[in-house]
């Protein structure tokens, strides 16, 4: 997909399969056989003492007060109104497959209104999701999200960020869906990005979940989701958006709305 290299390296080294636009309208470009460049520089990780397992003796902790420094980009999130056709699209199109789907509490029988899905590569575990799409009355990027080494590369790397004008939307927590440990910013644009370590890798041969979708279903610890996390901060903006997108030829309607709202509350 059209996603550069951390390092702003052309995607060149790989063949051009061409341009592509998926229904909602996000452009992208297919690259296969992308070369793989030398490793970034990364933290070691730290060797814990775990209860009885003591693997660090007179030796001190100290973990360095740095940036996080990112191992390479693991997922992208996306907001549509045409979920189901995109979700179809990448499934059909990019042979990506499904890790775990969310649906609206009393309308599963309506299908999925949320899908992390991961690549096929056979045997060869993978990140849980390369790209996770959702419904909602908004169409475009939510946040991107990169690999770090460890929880302490997550908390340092915060405290990084908030003293450079960056404001934490949501986290330290773990997730359910991909089990990652997490840590959401807002840069000065408000773009968010999301620091991660420690999520899980599937090979082809598991079968896809199901589960309710919930605010308090994001993670399994962790502070309480922030409205801001969610998108849903009252604006007139946002309102325009719903009023645009409940008139429109898509998947949301007022059923769907008000399942999101909830789902948002609960
Ligand atoms: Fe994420």
């Amino acid at each position: 997909m059209g996603v550069g290299h951390p390092r702003g390296e052309p995607e060149s080294r790989g063949d051009q399969l061409g341009r592509v636009v998926d229904p909602p309208g996000f452009p992208g470009r297919v690259v296969h056989c992308a070369g793989q460049l030398p490793a970034l520089p990364e933290q070691q990780p730290l060797i814990l003492n775990t209860g009885t397992r003591r693997h660090r003796t007179n030796a001190t902790q100290r973990p360095p007060r740095e940036p996080s420094r990112i191992q390479r980009l693991g997922h992208v999130v996306l907001e549509t109104r045409a979920f189901l056709r995109a979700l179809n699209w990448y499934l059909d199109t990019l042979g990506m497959i499904v890790s775990d789907f969310l649906f609206l509490d009393g309308q599963r029988d309506r299908g999925p209104t949320m899908a992390f899905i991961r690549c096929d590569q056979g045997s060869t575990p993978v990140d849980h999701h390369t790209l996770a799409l959702h419904l909602g009355p908004g169409t475009g990027y939510v946040h991107s999200a990169y690999q770090v080494t460890d929880l302490d590369s997550i908390a340092a790397g915060g405290e990084y960020l908030a003293e450079r004008g960056y404001r934490r939307s949501w986290g330290i927590g773990r997730h359910i869906q991909g089990s990652q440990l997490f840590d959401y910013w807002r840069d000065p644009d408000r773009f968010m990005l999301e620091h991660f370590a420690d999520g899980d890798l599937f090979s082809r041969d598991l079968e896809p979940g199901w589960a309710p979708m919930s605010a308090s279903g994001l993670a399994q610890w962790g502070p309480p989701v922030t409205r801001d996390f969610l998108g849903a901060n009252p604006s007139p903006a946002k309102l325009r958006e719903v009023v645009t997108a409940l008139r429109g030829d898509n998947e949301l309607d007022p059923a769907r709305l008000l399942g999101l709202m909830k789902a948002m509350s609960s």
